[in-house]
């Protein structure tokens, strides 16, 4: 049977080339982006359905997951929509900083908490961030952004312990 992963921040980027790796070896894929209206290249995929999703829109995260798995199951959870937010720190507005943590840890802490239940009642699947060296080390001048990644990875780890206990992974890339 195909497999099914769903994809966050799929306009672009690495986002955009695992939804078509993915369907290319035969995967059906749910491409999630702000703008599904401006895709031009995705929606020529049969195996690739887009749905719109803001990750820092709650109540999106939770209609677009309606809707993903009203399409059928889904196995993997990619969760990827991220950007970095550059500068030194008293440059940085209050609305910046927030907003870097809402896209790249919030969105992905509840873009996974959305699909949780669907996949303990299967007790199976995985979920997979794009983390960044810049979770793993301090680099200059991106001190929220690294925040950001820093605290994926902590998140994820300490996570593990109660998916893994119900069959789920979770893993950062
Ligand atoms: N490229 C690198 O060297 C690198 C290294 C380490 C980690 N990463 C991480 O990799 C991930 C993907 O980045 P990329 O390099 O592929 O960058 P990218 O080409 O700029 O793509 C970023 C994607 O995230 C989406 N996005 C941003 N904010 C969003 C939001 N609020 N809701 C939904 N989607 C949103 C963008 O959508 P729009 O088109 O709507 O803006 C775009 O699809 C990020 O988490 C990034 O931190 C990248």
């Amino acid at each position: 049977m195909k497999k099914t992963i769903f994809i966050t921040g799929a306009s672009a980027g690495i986002g955009k080339a695992t939804a078509k790796l993915f369907s290319e070896r035969g995967w059906n894929v749910i491409a999630t982006m702000r703008k599904p209206e401006n895709e031009t290249e995705l929606n020529l995929s049969s195996n690739i359905t887009l749905l719109p999703l803001d990750v820092t829109n709650l109540n999106q995260i939770k209609e677009t997951t309606q809707r993903a798995l009203a399409i059928g199951d889904i196995d993997v959870v990619f969760n990827n929509a991220g950007y970095a937010l550059f500068g030194i720190l008293e440059a940085i507005t209050d609305e910046q900083m927030v907003a870097q943590m809402e896209t790249n840890f919030f969105g992905v802490v509840r873009v996974t908490q959305a699909f949780i239940p669907y996949f303990r009642e299967k007790r199976s699947g995985l979920f997979i961030t794009t983390g960044s060296s810049a979770g793993l080390m301090g680099f200059p001048v991106s001190s929220m952004y690294d925040a950001s990644k820093w605290a994926i990875e902590g998140w994820s780890e300490s996570l593990s312990y109660e998916l893994n206990a119900v069959g789920i992974g979770i893993k950062t890339i």
